[in-house]
């Protein structure tokens, strides 16, 4: 299934933005990378990490849209059948496969396929993976036109009865607002985002490709082990987390 891809609103100057930022970091994300900040590496636990054990991704056919850094590939090759991941740029997926190959077993690094792709673009056949997963990427397309169809494209690759998982950082959180406090103060950020979801627009748009919600967290939700009653009470405070993500299934 091809969709239009283009968004007249929105400049080339964005898409070269996205292009350029990811093109610097990769060279940089051997060794200072984002597997060695703690604050993301707890984040990614509570909110994607718990989304990939209930979808249970053991002995599954899983593909990663937008792998750039390969912690996803390094935590979870030796668990799964197949991973095939993909990035927008050939340098996110040389220094992908440098460090793939570096730090797995070689048996494992074999099941990791990394391959150069647009994820408005798939080029998988229809029902190909039992699980589509997508981490901190749909931040970063600027063209709300892209993201459409990129979740459209995850929809349609995985198998009936197969999983999408995407997470995102939270457009009504605090984090959203101190990002955005910097960036008007003119600080310098590295992370480029582009576009910040709120829970329902990113529900809606998994809806929208016919997919059914299964399960809904935020980095607020596992915030330690609490009494009933003070847990009851900080509920609400999952739809304020910084990062969130949503598990969905196609029907
Ligand atoms: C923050 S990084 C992802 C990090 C990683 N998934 C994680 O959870 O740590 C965002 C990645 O999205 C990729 N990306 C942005 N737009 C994309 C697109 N249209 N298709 C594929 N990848 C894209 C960028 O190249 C970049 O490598």
């Amino acid at each position: 299934m091809m969709m239009s891809t283009t968004d007249p609103k929105h400049s080339d100057n964005d898409r070269q933005k996205v292009l350029s930022t990811y093109d610097q970091l990769a060279h940089a994300v051997e060794t200072v990378g984002y597997r060695h900040n703690p604050i993301y590496l707890a984040r990614k636990a509570v909110v994607d990490w718990d989304l990939m054990h209930t979808a249970g991704i053991v002995g599954k056919s899983v593909l990663n849209v937008g792998c750039f850094e390969p912690i996803d590939e390094l935590i979870w090759a030796p668990s799964v059948a197949e991973w095939t991941a993909v990035d927008l740029t050939p340098q996110a997926i040389e220094t992908a496969r440098r460090m793939v190959d570096r730090h797995l077993a070689p048996d494992i690094a074999r099941k990791v396929k990394l391959l150069v792709m647009d994820a408005q673009k798939l080029e998988f056949p229809d029902n190909r993976f039992d699980v589509a997963v997508s981490f901190s990427v749909f931040d970063h397309i600027p063209d709300s036109v892209v993201r459409r169809n990129a979740v459209r494209e995850m929809a349609r690759v995985v198998k009936p009865g197969g999983y999408v998982v995407i997470s995102v950082p939270n457009r009504h959180s605090y984090y959203r607002y101190m990002y955005e406090r910097n960036v008007r103060r003119g600080v310098q950020l590295d992370v480029g985002y582009q576009y910040f979801y709120s829970r329902s627009e990113l529900r809606n748009e998994l809806l929208n490709s016919g997919l059914r919600i299964v399960r809904f967290t935020s980095d607020m939700k596992n915030i330690g082990d609490l009494p009933k009653f003070a847990r009851a009470l900080l509920m609400p405070l999952v739809l304020f987390g910084d990062r969130m993500g949503f598990l969905a299934q196609k029907p």
